[in-house]
């Protein structure tokens, strides 16, 4: 069974993980760079590609380790090779590139959307192709047809933020800090969702796509009235992104009629609310839903050894000249949508 090391710095996670092709994850470390990013309340690529630079080579030997396997061990390198911040892409890319030339192993660049897309099956094996997944991160929201291994169909993105994004801003807005998804689900605890007013961009619209940019216009706004609690406005904007995601995701399971499942990835999937919605209408559909842990829908290295493993054992390895991109389409095929993709 292929032993595959994963590297993942594509934003502001530095990560390293081993994972077998039959699905045993023996480490997955993840460093955060949280606190130097803080003070500017969003990422700042600079300080993050060396941030990866300083933590990756301690990280990758203490996965090792507690996976108690030398290199000479693993079958091959796999890493993050875009999309993303392409100082911290090349930061990971290289290193492993290094590691596969000097262990002599074949080198895997993963496509950190795929990585995100394949993750549920790490924890669900009876997972089957084709899938319909929504995959809501800081950088992309999107529907994809999951059709086979290196097979994208995309249905649906944003023609302007990304759900992440707008968590993100939200939090900045009312105050909460950084990252900002986790600290807005909290606030919303104790608020209300029907409390204040606010758009649905595109809901019940013949169009597929996603839109957050009115949505976090109208929390501004909110914001500056001062008539609302921050709680109030927190679990309102929560509300709202629910109801966009599952308007949206009902209407690409019209035009997928194909799936087996339906499949929640990216980091805005740890959100609680957010799976609860689409438990439910995965259920009204008569479909299995599978999301992955809370960890794993986060970025972190498993889910690129994993895609990694699935690309060996297909054969799929690359040459050591593999550019690092920053954009990286997972359907080449799609057209492109306005703004869509565009990280902050
Ligand atoms: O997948 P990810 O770790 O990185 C990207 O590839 O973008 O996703 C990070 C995004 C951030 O925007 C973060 O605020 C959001 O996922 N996020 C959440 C939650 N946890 C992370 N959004 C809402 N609720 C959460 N609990
Ligand atoms: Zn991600």
């Amino acid at each position: 069974m292929g032993l595959i090391l994963g590297i993942e710095s594509s934003c502001d996670e530095t990560a390293a993980a081993l994972v077998t092709a039959d699905r045993r994850i023996l480490a997955s470390r993840i460093a955060g760079q949280e606190a130097a990013h803080a003070p500017y309340g969003g990422v700042v690529p600079e300080i993050a590609a060396r941030a990866h630079v300083e933590i990756l080579p301690d990280l990758i030997e203490a996965a090792l380790a507690e996976a108690g396997v030398q290199l000479a061990e693993v079958d091959a390198v796999a890493a993050t090779a875009g999309p993303g911040l392409i100082g911290g892409v090349m930061v990971g890319l290289v290193t492993a590139k290094g590691l596969a030339l000097a262990a002599g192993k074949p080198l895997v660049a993963v496509n950190h959307l795929e990585g995100h897309a394949l993750s549920p099956m790490l924890s669900a094996p009876e997972l089957a192709f084709p899938y319909l997944l929504l995959l809501v991160s800081g950088g992309h929201c999107q529907l994809l047809s999951v059709e086979a291994l290196g097979r994208y169909r995309r249905l649906a993105t944003t023609i302007d933020d990304a759900a992440g994004e707008a968590f993100d801003k939200t939090a900045k807005l009312l105050g909460l800090g950084f990252p900002g998804g986790p600290a807005v689900e909290r606030a919303a605890a104790d608020g209300d969702p029907g409390a204040v007013p606010l758009p649905r961009p595109l809901v019940g619209s013949a169009e597929p796509h996603f839109s957050f940019a009115g949505l976090k216009s109208a929390v501004l706004r909110a914001r500056e009235s001062g008539r609302y609690a921050a709680e109030d406005i927190a679990a309102s904007f929560q509300q709202a992104v629910v109801d966009c995601l599952v308007d949206r995701t009902a209407r690409a399971l019209g035009a997928a009629p194909e799936a087996t499942a339906l499949v929640v990835a990216g980091g805005v999937a740890a959100n609680r609310a957010v799976r609860a919605a689409l438990t439910d209408l995965a259920a009204r559909r008569g479909l299995p839903f599978v999301a992955p842990p809370l960890w794993l829908c986060t970025d972190n290295a498993a889910m690129i050894a994993w895609a990694g493993a699935l690309r060996f054992e297909a054969g799929l390895v690359d040459p050591l000249d593999t550019p690092a991109r920053a954009r990286w389409p997972l359907d080449p095929a799609a057209e492109r949508v306005r703004g869509a993709g565009v990280k902050a």
